[in-house]
């Protein structure tokens, strides 16, 4: 299959890398020159374990390219996939669909023969019927189907879920597109991974329902933890004694700091909104967003009421500053919110981040540190925001020896408190007292 991705950002670079490396032959486009320039000559800009070594050898081996050239392109693919971001819209929170149509127009423009055009951005339901509609006025001759096949990506472990995804979901009525899709996704077929065919609005909603229910699912144990607080239970158990329960499952019940990220915040206010265009309001969703809002900032105050209740004038270590770890993503971090409520709460803040500290620069003028003792240099407290490898087996005797009070607040619970206070360290986790 000729396969082109129009966008070469994650899930476009991600996608067409992995294609190429399923034996497809592969064009990746951007409207970045600078972008296409650096990807020619090996320079990904990303964070993404193992991407850069899939690239170098489909590109070695001749099946995936990079250009700027949409038209050409185009003109040669059997297959168009659309992976140009689809952020929130400035004021409404409604998806920004702009840059998704103004790909179709382009597409439809330089098409020959029969083209699958497939979106694979996150994109509301009707965006397909949209499209459709735009190809056609732009060309009324053209031969082709639109398709929704949302990406289910996670960062960080993305080449794998890619390659081995729970499923695939395809939207599409038509037939000769059905056949081109089983086509692309063959090898996944042979993996036996399931390849569910809906309509493409159903296609369309299941990438947002399952957004919103993970998101929902984390927000449900973050509750859970708050009240083991009070109750004086422990939350990490909780999550396990439900998720032992086939019905609700264990993944994406650990209690944190709340959800950050590229997707789930800008996903779940997306849903909420056309929910309501279509009078048929989320309230579950609703809330969801609302709770994980106020959580951010809310584990800003447990720092806080860590160090005492005031923290004017004291250190503050951050660890972890990306939404999550194994990626450079800084988008609505939880630690951007901790970081500012300790600001404006009159703290000196220093912070680490294995990865995402160049990000981290545009977004808070805090102390950034060359590593995690080096952050902790004279601090009176430390709090783990992301739960990094690196972070995740600190030496506590090094850290006690360089930090001014020992508190360590632990927003992932990555540690266990009889280890930490046997340090000497005053512990704080997310829902469990003991
Ligand atoms: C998510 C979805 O998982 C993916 O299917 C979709 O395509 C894009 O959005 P991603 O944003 O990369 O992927 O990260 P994910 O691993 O899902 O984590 C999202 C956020 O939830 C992170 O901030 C993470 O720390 C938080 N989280 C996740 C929890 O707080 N607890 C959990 O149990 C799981």
């Amino acid at each position: 299959m000729r396969i082109v991705m129009v966008g070469s950002g994650y899930v476009g670079l991600v996608s067409g890398a992995c294609f190429a490396d399923f034996g497809h032959d592969v064009v990746c486009v951007d409207k970045a020159v600078e972008k296409i320039e650096a990807l020619k000559k090996g320079v990904i800009p990303i964070f993404e374990p193992g991407l850069d070594a899939l690239v170098e050898s489909n590109v070695k081996a001749g099946r995936l390219s990079f250009t700027t050239d949409l038209g050409q392109a185009v003109a040669d693919a059997d297959v168009v996939f659309i992976a140009v971001g689809t952020p929130s819209r400035r004021g409404d929170g409604h998806a920004d669909l702009g840059y998704v149509y103004a790909a179709a127009r382009e597409i439809a423009a330089a098409m020959r023969g029969f083209t699958v055009v497939v979106t694979k951005s996150t994109v509301p339901v009707g965006t397909g019927d949209e499209v459709e509609r735009i190809i056609r006025e732009t060309n009324p001759d053209a031969d082709f189907a639109v398709v929704s096949n949302p990406e289910f990506l996670r960062e960080g472990a993305a080449i794998e879920d890619f390659k081995r995804p729970d499923r695939i979901v395809v939207g599409l009525s038509d037939e000769r597109a059905r056949g081109v899709m089983t086509e692309v996704y063959r090898p996944l077929y042979l993996n036996q991974s399931p390849l569910l065919f809906t309509s493409r609005r159903t296609s369309e909603l299941i990438k947002y329902a399952a957004n919103g229910f993970l998101a929902m699912k984390i927000t449900f144990i973050n509750e859970m933890a708050d009240l083991c607080e009070r109750v004086g239970a422990d939350v990490q158990d909780v999550s396990r004694g439900i998720g032992l329960d086939g019905r609700i499952g264990s993944k994406f019940l650990h209690a944190g700091p709340g959800y950050g990220g590229s997707c789930f915040p800008k996903d779940t206010l997306a849903l909420a909104k056309t929910a309501q265009d279509y009078d048929s309001p989320v309230r579950l969703i609703e809330t969801t967003i609302a709770i994980n809002d106020n959580r951010k900032r809310a584990m800003g105050r447990k720092v806080i009421a860590a160090a005492g209740g005031d923290v004017r004038g004291k250190k503050v270590a951050v660890l972890g500053l990306t939404f999550k770890p194994n990626t450079d993503d800084m988008r609505d971090s939880p630690a951007i919110a901790v970081v500012q409520t300790l600001k404006d709460a009159g703290a000196i803040v220093s912070g680490y981040d294995p990865e995402g500290m160049e990000n981290a620069k545009q977004l808070m003028e805090i102390e950034f540190a060359s590593g995690p003792y080096q952050a902790a240099e004279g601090a009176d407290v430390t709090v783990l925001v992301t739960e990094w490898n690196e972070l995740r087996a600190l030496d506590l005797e090094r850290l006690k020896s360089v930090m001014k009070t020992p508190i360590l607040v632990d927003l992932r619970n990555v540690y266990r408190r009889p280890e930490v206070e046997a340090h000497g360290f005053t512990y704080s986790g997310v829902g469990k007292v003991k």
